[in-house]
């Protein structure tokens, strides 16, 4: 659908569109600053507000380092810059109120300055309720893009500075690949490497597919360079993005998959390499070898199951039962029997019955996760479980929310207490928020570890820590060799 604002013609973004697959030839822009532009930001700062996924996250640090390169600075205050992107997320409604509080905030210090460039980008503007509802509603937002043209950023914000209107740019295609921004990293030590794009998955509640585009994979060439150049720098950790990293290289035409990429990586001198997320139909036993055989490849796996009930997962369009996804448990165990699996689960999916959920809490003591993201189901316009009415209530979805928790909680906790008196390799982040003298960071396993210590020398090293407490959310330890 096409409106016109202030004479300016704005093309609304569309599910429909978003949905297709045209299998279009996939555009991959190797990004290239335009001299025009290259002092855009100077004496001028910016700030991004970031919401949702890694995948989020890795994209704001593609957004400052093009920020950066055309002369903009870090606001101390990110309320206070000269331009503020709120980078959203659109999985949930609860995440999406968050965001419009968000930019409520920013509508009064665009009041107290109105040469504040206010831009919201990412998932939420790809919806076309929510561009309507901006170009409607949000007059203080100059601009609007959405997740397939971060690489236009200094063009739209110059047009925006230009123009002194709205500049709405939201692309319903399936999407490119973007090599070569620049990137402004949040850690010195951990890194997100994007490894593919987009989701081809459908699953019935899910919004990601329309608003993420086709599923597109980097090629392992620019992926292992990446990785090699991150070894160079000093990075000790990577983890692999994407919404289905299992399915990485089906849209290549080669036999080349996420295992192959994993031997491979483990090749490059890092440390250690993590991944996420998995779709539990497309694990395969490459990839389980994989762990079981590449000393980088942690011993951690998020493996999301969603539901433990055959019916549900069925009309969720998960293509696989709670039988089959216990059988890819037993494999893993078998091959790498330390291993720590969490998952991501939803509660109150339409018309879910008790003995449904039931059927969810035998699963989660089954595979005995040792962590869980549990959600109540989210209508999402657009999507195939938006249109299925819906006779559960709202105390009842939030009823089996705590009673599932309740379960997840205990298997935290075991997750913890299975390596009380031993002694785990811990690669420190920085200081801790469990207490002044306290400094943390993760295990192998991905248990967060607070120890006392106040060298900040460790930060970004891997140290030995005797674990001697186990709580739900984290084990405490003390320093035993650094
Ligand atoms: N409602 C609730 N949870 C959702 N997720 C995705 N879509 C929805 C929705 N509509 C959850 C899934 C997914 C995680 C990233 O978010 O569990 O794995
Ligand atoms: Fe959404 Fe399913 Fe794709 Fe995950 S696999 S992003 S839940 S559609």
């Amino acid at each position: 659908m096409v409106i016109v604002m202030k004479n300016v013609k704005i093309a609304l973004p569309s599910l429909k569109t978003a949905k297709l697959r045209r299998n279009l030839g996939i555009e991959t822009i190797h990004y290239k600053m335009n001299d025009k532009y290259k002092t855009l930001g100077v004496g001028k700062t910016y700030s991004i507000f970031t919401y949702g996924c890694q995948g989020n996250e890795a994209d704001s640090e593609v957004m400052s380092g093009i920020l950066e390169s055309v002369g903009f600075t870090l606001a101390t205050d990110p309320m206070d810059a000269d331009v503020v992107l709120v980078n959203t997320c659109a999985i949930r409604e609860n995440a999406e109120q968050r965001i419009w509080g968000v930019l409520g905030q920013l509508k009064g210090k665009k009041r107290e300055n109105p040469d504040k460039i206010i831009g919201i980008c990412g998932c939420m503007p790809q919806e076309e309720k929510t561009t309507s509802k901006i170009l409607e509603s949000y007059d203080f937002i100059d601009l609007v893009f959405g997740t397939h043209n971060r690489h236009e950023l200094p063009k739209l914000i110059y047009q925006a500075y230009l123009t002194k209107s709205k500049v709405v740019e939201v692309l319903s295609n399936e999407g490119n690949i973007l090599e070569d921004a620049p990137k402004i990293r949040a850690s010195h030590h951990k890194a997100w490497v994007n490894i593919m794009f987009g989701c081809d998955e459908f699953c019935t509640y899910c919004i990601v597919p329309y608003t993420r585009g086709k599923e597109r994979s980097r090629k392992k060439e620019d992926i292992i360079k990446e990785v090699e150049d991150l070894v160079k720098e000093g990075y000790k950790e990577i983890t692999l993005l994407g919404q289905n990293v299992n399915a990485y290289g089906k849209d290549l035409n080669s036999d080349y998959t996420f295992g192959d990429l994993l031997y491979d990586l483990d090749k490059t001198g890092i440390e250690r390499i993590r991944y996420t997320t998995s779709h539990p139909r497309d694990l395969d036993d490459k990839t389980i070898f994989a762990m079981r055989d590449c000393k980088s490849v942690m011993p951690h796996l998020h493996l999301p199951v969603q539901s433990g009930d055959n019916e549900i997962l069925k009309i969720m369009n998960r293509k696989y039962t709670y039988e089959e996804y216990m059988e890819k448990i037993r494999k893993l165990r078998k091959n790498i029997p330390d291993i720590a699996i969490t998952t991501d689960i939803i509660v109150g999916f339409p018309n879910e019955t008790e003995e449904q959920f039931q059927n969810t809490l035998k699963l989660v003591k089954e595979a005995e996760f040792e962590g869980a993201f549990t959600f109540i189901y989210s209508k999402r316009e657009g999507t195939p479980a938006a249109k299925m009415e819906d006779m559960i209530s709202d105390k009842e979805k939030k009823e089996r929310l705590l009673r599932l928790n309740e379960l997840v909680n205990e298997g935290y906790k075991k997750g913890h207490e299975r390596f009380l008196n031993q002694i785990v390799e811990v690669l420190v982040d920085g200081k801790s928020k469990n207490g002044e003298d306290m400094m943390c960071g993760y295990t192998p396993h991905l248990k967060l570890t607070h120890f006392k210590s106040t060298d900040d020398s460790l930060i970004g090293k891997v140290v030995r820590v005797r674990i001697t407490e186990a709580k739900t959310w984290f084990m405490i330890g003390e320093l035993y060799e650094s």
